[in-house]
């Protein structure tokens, strides 16, 4: 998704914005730009197409632009093609307004009409375009202060936005605006910050303002102030990050992403124990009445991409351990869809930066039907955190990679409290059983640790197998929810086509398209269903494919039938996916290395899709 910056202080403003870009890259771009004034009303825009460094080989690192204010953006492309001419920041014809934009304006072609009527023209096919000349038709229209006109700007469009503007007559000011796009603000020393995440800003400050929706802000050099769409002053509380800036640093590995699958050890046990008080998990803190909980009769879980992967999973753990049905829905269905739902249902919406479009979609769907709602979601003062009647935070920490590693394995973790609290609360589970499965989830952060001592094998056999066209993967029960996770990585990262099968269906059509040496990869950890499994490995086996078994230490008779067996330690079968995922995020991992590709940043992929 797109990324904006700003800053308004003494420094210089353009190696600031450019670092703060340079922060960012991890959303996914494919242009970028700045804007900056010297303290007049003459401000120097320079745009760039591809990568940063691109820009930064135009600026001369930001050298050769002077000045103490400015903006800054990297674009992916929503409306008109990644060219420089479309890559913000975009300005009135007259240089009265410039802007950029991280979001989509849904009504941009009726506005262009009418801003076309009032005799303006447009040079690029952007939708931020249409947004910054509205903004500077009600500044002339109305002749009144910036905050003015964009409030008259707001009450026109429709959709998305993280605005950052800047005005001739106000060179000293950036104005900036928020509705569903992510923006946060910062303070220190008497300069001021701007930026879609905390990333972007860490180095600079640590007190952050996160500016609500249809909310507005103007920045100086080192004080904010906000406003609501009426234009009254509001104030917002500070907050503190407590993330070093080391966290959003490689610390030593290759890549974020084996940065950050290290990390699920200390991500899980965080997230655990966060929702364990007094050796018992509770998550009375999450607001939702024993009361309320034991009255629910349906269970929706709403997410997209991994955290979707999560909710199959929690499908089979939280019915299991609560009686209560669970349906689990793609955010951009569920969004759409007319779907009966029952007033008694708790829905639960899954997202790891809590900027997810379908997803926020989704919850204010359910809001508006008078749904309960719980958010699991890893960024503070999210949209979705914010918005849902109940949030549960992942402690992830900052998830740098666009492929998601310790934020899954955390959102496993907070399902699995969930299951064992509500089967608690509802008479479902007895004091010794919930012992019993809390003590298994304590062991989780060291059975990985375990794991990753062994992930040179699994290096070996993805350099071996790295060529490969098509892979299957194939289980049943959590294990399957197992391999539609490893499927996913493996697409997103080493471009290698994949497929994840309930290891029962093949038969009805997909194992026609196993031939000789076609990679199966079968996981099972589900005791009662590994004899089933085995002999769907069996029938591929007997058709040429080559197999790899993910399963728990002891059941060593699976190497008569795989050619490459991984082990993972025994846990309680609701649990066994939080280590089963591991080999197959580290194949995943090793699959891309061996490809040479650009594991933190595949191509067309971005680390938060915040539009539809
Ligand atoms: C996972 O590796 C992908 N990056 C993607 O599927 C991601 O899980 C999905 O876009 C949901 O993102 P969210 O958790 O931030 O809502």
């Amino acid at each position: 998704m797109c990324g904006i910056v700003g800053f308004n202080g003494h420094h210089e403003a353009a190696e600031i914005l450019l670092d703060g870009l340079t922060k960012l890259e991890y959303r996914g771009y494919d242009s970028a730009g700045i804007a900056v004034r010297d303290g007049s009303k003459d401000a120097k825009i320079i745009k760039a197409k591809g990568r940063l460094d691109h820009l930064k080989e135009k600026t001369d690192n930001g050298r050769s632009v002077a000045g103490t204010c400015g903006i800054g953006h990297t674009r992916w492309a929503t409306h008109g093609e990644p060219s420089e001419n479309n890559a913000h920041p975009h300005c009135s014809d007259d240089g009265n307004v410039i802007g950029v934009h991280n979001g989509i304006i849904e009504n941009y072609q009726e506005l262009k009409e009418k801003l076309v009527r009032n005799g303006y023209r447009f040079y690029s096919e952007t939708d931020t375009e249409v947004a910054i000349k509205l903004v500077d038709y009600y500044y002339k229209k109305y002749l009144g202060t910036p905050v003015d006109a964009i409030n008259h700007a707001l009450v026109r469009i429709r959709g998305s936005y993280a605005l950052e503007l800047m005005f001739k007559e106000y060179p000293e000011e950036i104005y900036v605006a928020r509705k569903d796009s992510p923006m946060i603000l910062g303070v220190a020393d008497g300069e001021s910050f701007v930026a879609s995440d905390v990333p972007a800003i860490l180095k600079h400050t640590r007190t952050v303002y996160y500016i609500g929706n249809l909310q507005m802000a103007r920045v100086g050099k080192g004080e904010i102030t906000f406003y609501n769409l009426d234009g009254d002053e509001i104030e917002i509380e500070p907050k503190t990050i407590e993330w070093d800036a080391e966290a959003a640093e490689k610390s030593g590995y290759e890549h974020f992403m084996m940065k950050e699958i290290h990390e699920q050890p200390k991500a899980v046990a965080d997230t655990l124990h966060s929702a364990v008080k007094d050796g018992k998990v509770d998550l009375s803190e999450l607001g939702l009445t024993e009361e309320r909980i034991r009255d629910f009769q349906q269970i929706y879980i709403v997410a997209c991409g991994s955290a979707y992967h999560v909710g199959v999973a929690a499908q089979y753990t939280i019915e299991d351990l609560t009686d209560i049905p669970v349906r689990v829905e793609l955010a951009s269905e569920f969004r759409y869809r007319h779907i009966p739902l029952n007033e008694k249902s708790l829905v639960i919406v899954i997202s790891q930066s809590g900027e997810t479009a379908d997803s926020l979609a989704a919850l204010r769907k359910a809001k508006e039907k008078n749904l309960t709602t719980l958010g699991i979601v890893n960024v503070v003062g999210s949209s979705i955190a914010r918005e849902a009647d109940h949030v549960f935070y992942t402690l992830a920490g900052p998830e740098i990679a666009v492929a998601t590693t310790k934020a899954y394995s955390s959102q496993l973790i907070a399902t699995d409290c969930i299951a064992i609290y509500f089967g608690s609360v509802r008479g479902v589970l007895s004091d010794d059983r919930c012992a019993e499965l809390l003590d298994a989830l304590e062991k989780i952060p060291q059975q990985i640790e375990k794991i990753l001592e062994d992930k040179e094998r699994l290096q070996w056999f993805a350099a071996k197998q790295s060529n490969a066209h098509d892979v299957f993967f194939i289980g049943r029960g959590l294990d399957y929810a197992a391999t539609l996770e490893g499927s996913l990585k493996l697409k997103e990262i080493s471009y290698v086509h994949s497929e994840a099968y309930a290891a029962g269906e093949l038969k009805h059509g997909t194992i026609s398209l196993i031939e000789d040496g076609t990679l199966v990869i079968s996981v099972l950890t589900q005791k009662r269903l590994i004899e089933k499994t085995v002999s769907n490995m069996v029938e591929v086996k007997s058709r040429g494919a080559y197999l790899m078994g993910l399963t728990t230490y002891g059941n060593y008779d699976i190497e008569d039938v795989a050619d490459f067996t991984t082990y993972v330690p025994d846990t309680d079968p609701h649990f066994a996916i939080s280590l089963a995922v591991v080999p197959l995020q580290l194949l995943a991992y090793y699959f891309s290395v061996s490809r040479g590709l650009d594991v933190d940043k595949p191509r067309n992929l971005a680390k938060s899709v915040t539009v539809e």
